[in-house]
């Protein structure tokens, strides 16, 4: 079998940048190759010698919508777990949402699938403006400073805490939790992961209580009154639920309207452009271009052939998001950031599959206020140095990225 000559889920490859040359060598050369690990890069696979890297559009595409073949439930879709995480903590992981396969993804995905249906999704619409452009306007106000923290990062906050039912005065601490569970491979990042998980579960229990005793229109009383199969949701299943969805809602949005600014702030034209024209395809050139998750994994149920390559039952399969979003095979002149670009099949939200993002509609509703508020303001902005990539086997984070605004 073909070997691959990196590992696409080495931290600290990905804390120096996402590895597109090395990405778009291995769809020309070995498209499903093997990437073989050392014990320590095995992140909390000790079994695996490695996965299956699929680079190409087409594969991750066949993949993500194969349930038949493929499964998350057997590994889970994180590529690599902290190599201190205890076989206990890793396997915890089970009770997230995505790490369940049908029927029993299907059952616990229809509690929450309501919340985030075009409609519902619009009806946050105004609300979510009115925050953008306050969050905008304050940023402005100070002269400079640092975008991530003071504007990416508080519209996603705002609208997933707004829609779980978190009230205003925790919402800081939902944020730091979220950054801690993501930011286990960065030790430059303070706090536990451990520490953060144990206390948002304790912080999601008592606001269970609560919604028991008062239900409201939130998705935390969906979870409180779930009925799967005649029961009720387990404190285990309603905990994940709730940190699958603080983490899913602030660790990804944020990162792509960052590296949207980025890529902005690096392609003036492109700015031109979208301030003269506000063109509706920026969103998802935005969301495709930063991809946020560069990869998920699925392990094969049996033994199964992906583009041409044997894969054994019970390998894991990488899906490699960062990769399929820029195969030249399916987007023209992909390196270029184009606003215009139409169609735009990337796959930054998963491949289709039963499993695609559920905050798709929420993200892209998030990117297209936060960069309309900017332009609104006619503000000119300046990058001061280069972004702090986050240290992740899978998240294209970045930590810091400072600015200038010029009225
Ligand atoms: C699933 C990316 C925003 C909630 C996923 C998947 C990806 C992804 C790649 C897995 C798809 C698959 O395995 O086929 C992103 C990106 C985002 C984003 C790039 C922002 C630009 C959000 C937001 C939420 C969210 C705002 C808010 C709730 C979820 C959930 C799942 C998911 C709950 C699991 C769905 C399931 O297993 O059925 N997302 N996401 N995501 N996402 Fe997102």
């Amino acid at each position: 079998a073909p070997l691959a000559p990196f590992d696409p889920t080495d931290p600290d490859l990905m804390a120096e940048r996402v590895p597109h040359e090395e990405l778009l060598a291995l769809r020309r050369t070995a498209p499903v190759s093997f990437v073989r690990q050392g014990v320590e890069a095995r992140g909390g696979f000790p079994d695996h010698e490695g996965f299956w890297a699929l680079s190409r559009h087409a594969d991750v595409a066949a993949v993500s919508k194969n349930q038949a073949d493929f499964s998350t439930r057997e590994t889970g879709v994180i590529m690599r777990f902290a190599p201190e995480m205890t076989k206990e903590e890793r396997e915890a992981s089970g009770f997230l949402l995505i790490n369940h396969d049908a029927p029993d993804h299907t059952k616990l995905r229809q509690i929450v699938s309501r919340a985030f249906t075009p409609r519902a999704i619009n009806a946050l619409h105004d609300n979510l403006k009115d925050r953008a452009q306050k969050i905008v306007a304050e940023a402005i106000e100070k002269g400079e400073g640092d975008f991530v923290e003071e504007v990416a990062a508080e519209l996603p906050l705002q609208a997933i805490a707004e829609l779980l039912g978190v009230p205003q005065e925790d919402r800081g601490k939902l944020f730091t939790w979220s950054n801690q569970m993501m930011s286990y491979d960065d030790p430059e990042v303070e706090g536990d992961q451990m520490v953060a998980f144990a206390e948002i579960l304790a912080y999601s229990m008592a606001l269970a209580d609560e919604r028991r005793r008062h239900p409201q229109d939130d998705i935390v009383t969906k979870l409180v009154s779930a009925d799967v199969d005649g029961r009720g949701l387990t404190d285990d299943e309603f905990g994940f639920f709730m940190i699958l969805l603080a983490v899913a809602g602030n660790e990804t949005t944020r990162n792509a309207i960052t590296w949207g600014m980025h890529a902005y702030l690096t392609n003036p034209e492109q700015w031109e452009l979208f301030r003269a024209e506000r063109p509706r395809t920026a969103t998802d050139e935005i969301i495709r271009w930063a991809t946020p998750v560069t990869a998920f994994q699925r392990t094969a149920l049996r033994d199964v052939v992906v583009g041409g390559q044997a894969i054994p039952a019970g390998e894991r399969v990488g899906l490699l998001y960062a990769s399929a979003n820029f195969d030249e095979d399916v987007f023209v002149d992909p390196f270029t950031f184009n606003i215009l670009r139409d169609p735009n099949p990337h796959q930054a939200f998963g491949g289709h599959g039963a499993h695609y993002c559920i905050g798709a509609n929420l993200a892209r509703l998030e990117v297209d206020l936060m960069f309309n508020a900017i332009a609104d303001t006619g503000v000119a902005i300046e990058l001061r140095g280069e972004p702090k990539r986050l240290r992740s086997g899978w998240l294209n984070g970045v930590k810091e990225m400072q600015v200038a605004y010029r009225r």
